[in-house]
């Protein structure tokens, strides 16, 4: 069965063609960065715009790479949320017509949900129970996946996600947005131990994350130095860089601890991040192992959309109407899109 995945929920355009035996036929990411870098942040309306430029062609693209003419769809996955209102009824409005045209099932995946199985286009699945720590630019969620689809979120952030934390610093250090990569490659050139930042929410039971705090430190610190050389700089961005990952290696070792489960997921834009990737497989050692989906695969694409959709299969009707959700608790998967 050939799915075709739509993605566009912020400032990606992405699409995708999945086949559940052959895998990814075609995996298209248009980022519209150099779109929003002047604005220092995603725009909406221009967002929204770009979405309904771009999309069109990337599906024609999609097919060409695939070798496959649009009557070979057998469904069509998109986004319907959370993300952007606007930006979202482009993707689903799309979707939703196509899947119609061709008499085909309209699968509305849940953006967060696609980011937690990506990694099962790259390796074996895991095995339910498992726990996923989802760290992108608008949720940080430890989620505990109890069957497929069946999720309880056992911590989150009470305030900035991870991502958006990366994001504002790097803003801060003049690193243009968006600047979790960016900071990510600054922080490789850091004087280790120059800089010490708070861990935030270490010392409380419980598995939330809180990172405004020290986003409000970096912002002290950058005051204080003004102006700042590129060492410096790349100090800051290091001790930054150490502190969400101790926070997040903690939660979650602690929330493998909890649960007992043998797997832990790491998923969302965040999940690129290198150094993040190597402290939590080490850190969860013995316990637990770690699985993470190649850098591509971690931040906004289409592969996840189809593939979250090739797992809804069975459960895909034909379009009944254009529904998009801008905020949508991925605990609440059957409630909303009926
Ligand atoms: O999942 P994603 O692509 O979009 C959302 O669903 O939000 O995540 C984007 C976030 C941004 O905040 C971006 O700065 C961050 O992921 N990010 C990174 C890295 N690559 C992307 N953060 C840290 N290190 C990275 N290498
Ligand atoms: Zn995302």
């Amino acid at each position: 069965m050939n799915v075709l995945g739509i993605e566009s929920s912020c400032d990606e355009s992405a699409v995708a063609i999945y086949h559940t035996e052959r895998g990814l036929l075609a995996d298209l990411v248009h980022s519209q960065a150099s779109l929003h870098g002047p604005a220092g942040g995603v725009v909406p309306e221009l967002a929204s715009r770009d979405h309904l430029k771009k999309l069109a062609p990337l599906i024609r693209e999609a097919l060409r790479q695939a070798e496959m003419q649009l009557s070979e769809l057998d469904a069509v996955a998109y986004t319907a949320g959370p993300g952007l209102v606007g930006a979202l009824l482009v993707g689903t409005s799309l979707g939703a017509s196509l899947a119609w045209s061709l008499g085909i099932p309209a699968i509305p995946i849940h953006h967060m949900e696609g980011h937690l199985l990506a990694t099962g286009l790259s390796a074996a699945p895991p095995q339910v129970p498992y726990l996923c720590l989802l760290a992108s630019g608008g949720h940080t969620q430890l989620v505990w996946v109890k069957a497929p689809g069946d999720y309880e979120i056992l911590g989150h952030c009470l305030d900035d996600a991870a991502g958006e934390a990366f994001d504002k610093t790097a803003k801060l250090l003049g690193l243009g947005y968006p600047g979790g990569a960016p900071l990510a490659a600054l922080a490789e050139q850091g004087t280790p131990g120059r800089f010490q930042f708070p861990r935030p929410m270490l010392n409380r039971p419980g598995l939330d994350f809180s990172f405004s705090g020290l986003k409000t430190a970096v912002a002290t610190l950058v005051a204080k130095l003004e102006p700042l050389n590129s060492q410096t700089k790349a100090d800051i961005a290091h001790a930054f860089e150490c502190a969400v990952i101790d926070t997040l290696v903690t939660k979650c070792k602690r929330a493998v601890k909890l649960s007992k489960v043998q797997q832990l997921v790491l998923a969302g834009g965040v999940g690129a991040n290198k150094r993040l990737r190597a402290e939590l497989t080490a850190g969860l050692q013995p316990d637990a192992e770690l699985l993470v989906p190649p850098p591509s695969l971690c931040t906004d694409n289409a592969a996840m959309i189809a593939y979250a959709g090739a797992q809804r299969l069975s459960q895909a009707r034909p379009p009944a109407k254009v529904k998009v959700r801008a905020r949508w608790p991925i605990t609440e998967l059957d409630a909303v899109l009926q």
